[in-house]
């Protein structure tokens, strides 16, 4: 984020700012982080507070783990001894269960004594079945009400498991708060990059002619991870990658790579857009689970020269566990733009390589001038890389230097960031844009429903799967990856 002064229009009002779940995994690696740095930038008004419900412990214990945590996941900002005191001075506890009343007329209690500090927005850093009760609470201390101040709600995926629970879980919040009041958090919505596509897409003139079905051959859209599971399986050993990672994230990024230009940069006009390009997806046949989706699992291999396990043996993994840690979908977009041009979206956990690209890989010429002995032209390609290394490739052919036609490949880079600007974190971006009340970059419940309903075929056919095809750890050894890119230029895109 930038350090530079921030524009009027970016200055957030004093707010409290409620974490649930404010002792967790994630306060710790993405909120706090987040806070600190946008105090540092002007982004949040200094007079906020940001108040923890913690259970369980003093507020002197909690403070000593944030503090941890910052030193962890944020060290040069915690070693600086003057930061830490401006911001724990920001930071109070409130102390309960989530289950429990008394806890939620205790916060209304801490919040009145906060005085003129009117603003509240509630985060909720907690396992998603905890949000319904945490709403109930909130409303029965009479937390919800925006006379006085906005009153804003923040959840993390997963947002439901399947459609059904997903339209249980918007209307279990939708009973206390307005559409308008909840956030539904996709950070890939927030990441630079992608917001990058939105401008890149929508100033420059010359992609709109070729942004069609007549140039574009088909288009990948990708998220590998070194990581494994981790600590999480016993969300993932439900979740698998599809639900966890191309349900959410990547159509999110499919439909701004497909939607329509909005008619005005508006939270509602982007999302009618994105709403509209969901809709399109040309629903499944329970017959396309086996040609149109593939899953697989990895087994052990080595990554950066390190052994890792098996998905199987993986703590709280099931050792005859089915579940897909790498998912790939191709999607077809019925619309006048789209029809006939497949979206593959596709992601893996334990690759070779961290990187998140979209690729946009256009036709081929249609007769080659150059018949020479050196390898054809290759296919034009558009690389926007999400990350590592944020930034835009565009592959062109060229003439090999000296007495000859033969075509060398070119690829021509403007990165995003210049060496040492700091681009800011996807949280940093998200949490500003729920304190000025921007929910653009946020996924509205229709969407959200919407792209359960597309995938819900997939899911169906593959919930009682008992076995599943592997790959090597840090490999690119997928099966069957080739055949779902069967009559694609170019085929499997790997990055590198
Ligand atoms: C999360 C998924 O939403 O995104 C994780 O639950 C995944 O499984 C993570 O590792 C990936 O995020 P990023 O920003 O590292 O690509």
């Amino acid at each position: 984020m930038s350090t530079e002064t921030p524009n009027p229009g970016d200055i957030t009002e004093p707010t409290n700012i409620v974490i649930f779940g404010a002792s967790g995994d994630l306060t710790k690696r993405k909120l706090m982080p987040a806070l600190i740095q946008m105090i540092d930038c002007g982004l949040l008004h200094p007079d906020s507070r940001i108040i923890g419900v913690v259970n369980n412990r003093s507020e002197q214990e909690w403070l000593e783990l944030v503090y941890a945590g910052l030193k962890e996941f944020s060290p040069e900002v915690a070693m600086d001894a003057a930061r830490w005191q401006r911001f724990s001075a920001m930071l109070k506890m409130v102390p309960g269960d989530l289950d429990d009343d008394a806890t939620y007329t205790g916060l209304a209690a801490a919040l009145e004594t906060l005085g003129g500090r009117k603003h509240a927005l509630f985060y909720c850093a907690i396992p998603p079945e905890w949000y319904g009760r945490t709403a109930t609470g909130l409303h029965a201390a009479g937390l919800v009400d925006q006379t006085g101040g906005f009153r804003r709600i923040v959840i993390e995926k997963p947002f439901g498991m399947d459609l059904a629970s997903a339209s249980a879980l918007n209307r279990e919040l939708q009973r206390f708060f307005d559409e308008s009041q909840i956030y539904r958090i996709d950070h890939y919505l927030g990441k630079e990059s992608v917001q990058n596509l939105l401008v890149f897409r929508f100033t420059n003139s010359i992609l709109e002619p070729l942004w069609n079905r007549n140039y574009i051959d088909h288009i990948q859209i990708s998220a590998a991870e070194t990581l494994g599971v981790e600590y999480r399986a016993k969300y993932y050993e439900d979740s698998g990658a599809l639900r966890d990672m191309i349900q959410s994230h990547l159509m999110q990024v499919m439909t701004l790579v497909a939607m329509e230009p909005p008619v005005e940069f508006t939270d509602a006009a982007v999302r009618d857009e994105k709403l509209k390009v969901l809709r399109a997806v040309r629903r499944f046949q329970p017959e396309d689970a086996a040609c149109q989706a593939m899953g697989a699992q990895y087994a052990a291999g080595t990554i950066d020269g390190e052994k890792v396990p098996a998905y199987v043996a993986e703590p709280d993994v099931s050792p005859d566990s089915a579940t897909e840690t790498f998912a790939a979908v191709r999607f077809y977009i019925d619309n006048w733009r789209w029809q006939g041009v497949p979206f593959i979206l596709w992601t893996g956990k334990r690759m070779q390589q961290r990187v998140s690209e979209i690729v946009i890989r256009f036709r081929k010429i249609p007769f080659n001038l150059f018949d020479t002995h050196a390898s054809p032209p290759v296919p034009n390609a558009m690389v926007f890389r999400l990350h590592p290394d944020e930034g835009i490739f565009l592959r062109m052919n060229a003439k090999m230097p000296g007495l000859t036609t033969d075509t060398q490949r070119m690829v021509m880079r403007a990165p995003y960031a210049k060496d040492g600007m700091d681009v800011a974190e996807a949280y940093e971006t998200l949490l500003h844009d729920v304190l000025l009340g921007d929910a653009t970059l946020f996924s509205r419940a229709d969407e959200v429903e919407e792209s359960w309903e597309i995938v819900a075929p997939l899911l169906e056919a593959w919930k009682d799967r008992f076995s599943i095809g592997r790959y090597h750890a840090g490999s690119w050894d997928v099966p069957d990856m080739d055949k779902l890119l069967q009559g694609c230029v170019g085929g499997w895109h790997k990055p590198h």
